[in-house]
């Protein structure tokens, strides 16, 4: 049987909720007031078929791509299941990270693909490490996907780990899958997408979790343009047609990219700053020290992570996402970027409820 349905997905769309919510992995919502829109600038119809031409060309802009390279999706989540399902046939051989972003797991098991995993040690501070995809990698190998940044560490992969990784992939005719939802959350020096590192990169993206956009779903996929047309002829029957007004709203938004992402940039980096301070007086929990990006994973050094997890809830009002969603059953990941007080209150609940591990 296949697997149809997400494990995590259930327990973040209806668990996840507390008064003090480190539960989350996005930056705060942007609101519509603060877009520069009016009434007469939206329609609910327009022209889009294989994309809506201003949006194919913001997102080529923004990207630095030709428009025929991208491949608008609704959200990153629909991006990855477009592109994998374009990518492989079931029973077909896939590299994916571990620890990784349970959807993709869960969409790879549903499309019938044989998953292998290679590790990202918390030793190594969870880099990515080309010599474990090459411990793994055979003739039958057709996808190696990963997550960069890193979800759930933020850790940033280093472009010659990345190059390393794409010559792997390259020797044996396989593509790899990089999910950059986060990579914009790299505030200065921000790496280009890794489409740009050769054509057996494929990157999925969308403006909901550096930038607050999560409702408009504008996510994308860079893929060289005959792969990109062949995901569009699958899209067919997936999504078919998009939500127009949303189309419209996106151009809009990313044409006031840079404002948005900095709105968001100063309470991503305040919470970094107390999340530091927290770390550095907490023996009971302990992470890799990371630069940048909206979660990090702690490791509880002693007792059940479930356990601590719902008296975190119920006596400290507080959520953070369990770490059995990653396969990591004594950790916990933490967001950051939606409202400082809040995170920094999270923080000193967390902190109290250690004193009782
Ligand atoms: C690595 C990763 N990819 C994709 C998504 C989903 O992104 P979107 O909201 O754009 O569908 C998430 C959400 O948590 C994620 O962590």
């Amino acid at each position: 049987m296949r697997q149809r349905h997400s494990d995590y997905m259930l327990w973040a769309k209806t668990q996840s909720r507390a008064n003090f919510n480190l539960a989350t992995s996005g930056v705060g919502s942007f609101p519509l007031r603060d877009l520069p829109v009016t009434i007469d600038q939206l329609e609910i119809n327009g022209d889009s078929t294989y994309g809506y031409a201003p949006l194919q060309h913001a997102i080529a802009k923004k990207c630095g791509v030709d428009p025929d390279c991208v491949v608008a999706a609704t959200g990153t989540s629909m991006a990855n299941h477009l592109a994998m399902a374009t990518l492989i046939d079931p029973g077909d051989e896939v590299l994916l990270e571990q620890p990784t972003y349970e959807l993709l797991t869960s969409t790879l098991f549903y499309l019938g693909a044989s998953v292998k995993r290679f590790a990202r040690s918390e030793e190594s501070g969870y880099a990515l490490d080309p010599a474990e995809v090459r411990r793994l990698i055979t003739p039958r190998t057709k996808l190696i996907v990963l997550t960069n940044l890193h979800n759930p560490s933020s850790v940033l992969a280093s472009e010659s780990a990345l190059r390393e990784v794409g010559d792997l992939a390259l020797s044996v005719g396989a593509h790899v899958l990089v999910d950059e939802v986060y990579l914009d959350a790299v505030y200065t020096d921000t790496p280009e997408p890794s489409y740009h590192l050769g054509p057996e990169f494929v990157v999925t993206t969308s403006l909901t979790k550096v930038y607050g956009l999560s409702g408009l779903r504008c996510g994308w996929i860079l893929a060289e343009p005959d792969l990109a047309r062949a995901m569009w002829r699958l899209n067919d029957l997936f999504a078919s047609i998009p939500a127009h007004p949303t189309e419209l709203l996106s151009v809009l938004a990313l044409e006031n990219l840079d404002y948005i992402r900095e709105r968001a940039r100063k309470i991503v980096e305040a919470d970094r700053a107390g999340l530091r301070e927290f770390l550095a007086t907490q023996k009971a929990v302990s992470s890799p020290r990371t630069e940048f990006g909206t979660t990090a994973i702690l490791r509880l050094a002693r007792g059940s992570v479930e356990d601590f997890l719902t008296r975190l809830h119920t006596d400290f009002e507080t959520s953070a996402v369990p770490g059995r969603f990653f396969g990591l059953p004594n950790h916990f990941r933490i967001g950051m970027g939606v409202d400082t007080e809040m995170f920094l209150e999270g923080l000193q609940r967390i902190g109290r409820a250690l004193k009782t591990v």
